[in-house]
């Protein structure tokens, strides 16, 4: 089940003479001293980039999109019909807040109000955006957010219904992107890169967004196995029984309570110059297609939400998909652990003990705690493999929504692997922000009998997200820099949408490792 893509490209010409549907400008909030009264008025600026909407206008646009309750606001979105006044037939003006002195807005609010514009848009076919952009060396950050943004908001999920819904109006087919020269090789790699990203971000939705009954284990790695395949991407999938013979305890655990069993893909991008070209990346994504807790079990309240435990593996197998296309002089390798985590006669239990890939004994206290299980053994792989970095990504705790919330992600490992982590989710509007690993919290996982427990020996909540961090360490050798990026706020959007995120799976963080892949490509 795949979403239509929405198609970009650049224009250069007038946008009051574009034959498109719509015709997206931006607007600054300005709130200013009233002359000689006591109080402050809030007026409208238009952005740059609309100077000929507002001269075929008369001079009126601001005045009128005030009239109609605009004010600016980032994230508001006012249509107006045009009658006649330029081709398009309709403009809407998207809020951008107050104007940044003497600059065009930074990327992130420029993704975001690409991306309200454009799902308030639906139901116009083509669309064209003239946003602020900045005329200097920040321009393709700017150009890659807005067209980014675009893309995203036009996201719309194909979802399940049997019949068509009269009130569902069409997600935008077409987004053109005004910018002074279309022509310019800087802008046209841009928008290229733009449209594999986004395209990228939209298959990890949709995977995330699929129903838990139609993505099990197997039916998950046939899923991402073709896609990869198709992308050009060596694929090698490990079933139950090769799992088993390979020693991989911990999927085999957790996988062992569902009739579903459980997988492991591996996905290998080698770059142009060889496997051995520069620095070797193992990327690591939590596959749980659904988390009833196992015997441990959840709270039926909001447990359907749980389909989106996998977000991690469709994040980094949605990612692999555009390293294929964008081809990053790094050799890039991802490991997606896949299990469904079910109560039965044959599911794990507290009290187990399972020997991981790399040998080390766990004493299991709480089947809720899957991920670190699955993980465990995907990454101590990795690390079997050969890699200099290890990036993992899961839907680990709840303790993670409870530290930073539903916007940031939390990241542990190796402090500076963990600030080129939260840099570049700051230039893609993926905010993470490092955590420690305390010595304390690993002292509480000493497990009377095994190894190290699975969480807190004494079923102490306290530090829970850290608990994860500390317990995925075990599975890291010393010689490999590496991050543990908990998703569990970010990962799933329940809200009503906003900006460039949609209802359900967000893609966080693949903007995030497709950012850093280009780190390390650059810098090593
Ligand atoms: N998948 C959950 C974490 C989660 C919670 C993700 C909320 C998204 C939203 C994970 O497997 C889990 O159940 N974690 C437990 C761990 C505990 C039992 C040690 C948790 O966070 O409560
Ligand atoms: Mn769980
Ligand atoms: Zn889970």
């Amino acid at each position: 089940m795949t979403s239509p893509i929405t198609t970009l490209s650049l224009v250069d010409t007038d946008p009051a003479e574009l034959p498109v549907d719509a015709i997206v400008i931006g607007v600054h909030s300005q709130s200013g001293e009233v002359d000689g009264a006591a109080g402050f008025a809030s007026t409208l600026l238009l952005a740059t980039g609309a100077e000929s909407i507002a001269v075929a206008f008369d001079g009126k646009l601001t005045e009128t999109l005030a009239l109609l309750g605009a004010t600016g606001a980032p994230g508001e979105v006012v249509k107006l019909a045009t009658l006649g006044t330029i081709t398009a037939p309709l403009v809407a003006a998207v809020g951008l807040g107050p104007e940044p002195t003497g600059a065009a807005p930074a990327p992130e609010p420029l993704r975001r109000a690409a991306g309200a514009a454009v799902r308030a848009l639906a139901g116009s076919a083509t669309v064209a955006l003239t946003l602020p952009l900045p005329d200097d060396e920040d321009m393709p950050a700017a150009l890659r957010a807005v067209a980014e943004g675009a893309l995203l908001g036009g996201y719309r999920f194909a979802g399940y219904k049997t019949r068509p819904q009269p009130s569902r109006r069409p997600a935008v087919a077409s987004v053109a992107v005004h910018v002074p020269d279309a022509a310019d090789q800087t802008a046209q790699t841009e928008i290229a890169r733009a449209a594999i990203v986004a395209g990228a971000v939209a298959h990890s939705r949709d995977w995330v967004n699929s129903a838990p009954n139609e993505l099990r284990p197997p039916a998950f790695a046939d899923a991402v196995a073709a896609a990869a395949r198709d992308a050009g991407l060596t694929v090698e999938v490990l079933d139950e029984k090769a799992l088993a013979a390979g020693g991989y305890g911990g999927i085999i655990a957790v996988g062992q309570g569902s009739e579903a069993p459980p997988r492991l893909v591996k996905l290998s991008y080698t770059p142009a110059g060889g496997a051995g070209y520069g620095k070797r990346v193992a990327l690591v994504g939590k596959g749980i297609t659904f988390d009833t807790g196992g015997v441990s079990i959840k709270p039926a309240q909001g447990m359907w939400e749980m389909k989106s435990d996998m977000a991690g593996a469709a994040a980094v197998g949605a990612a692999m998909l555009a390293v294929a296309e964008l081809k990053p002089a790094v050799a890039v390798t991802a490991y997606l652990p896949m299990a469904e985590n079910m109560p039965s006669g044959a599911a794990y239990r507290p009290g187990d003990v399972v020997t991981m890939f790399n040998g080390k004994r766990v004493e299991v206290l709480n089947t809720d705690a899957e991920g670190r299980m699955i993980l465990g053994d995907a990454m101590a792989r990795a690390c079997a493999d050969g890699c200099d970095y290890l990036l993992e990504t899961s839907t680990l705790t709840g303790g993670q929504v409870i530290a930073l919330g539903k916007r940031i992600a939390g990241v542990m490992g190796t402090s500076e692997l963990c600030a080129r982590v939260q840099t570049a989710g700051d230039t893609v509007g993926e905010p993470a922000w490092p955590m420690p690993l305390p010595d304390d919290v690993r002292k509480g996982m000493e497990s009377e009998v095994a190894d190290i427990s699975q969480v807190n020996a004494g079923m102490d909540r306290a530090g829970h997200m850290l608990q994860g961090g500390v317990f995925l360490r075990e599975f890291v050798t010393d010689d490999v820099s590496w991050a543990h990026i908990d998703i569990a706020g970010p990962g799933y959007h329940s809200g009503e949408p906003t900006g460039y995120w949609t209802k359900g799976g967000t893609g966080v963080p693949v903007r995030t490792l497709l950012e850093l892949i280009d780190d390390v490509a650059a810098n090593g």
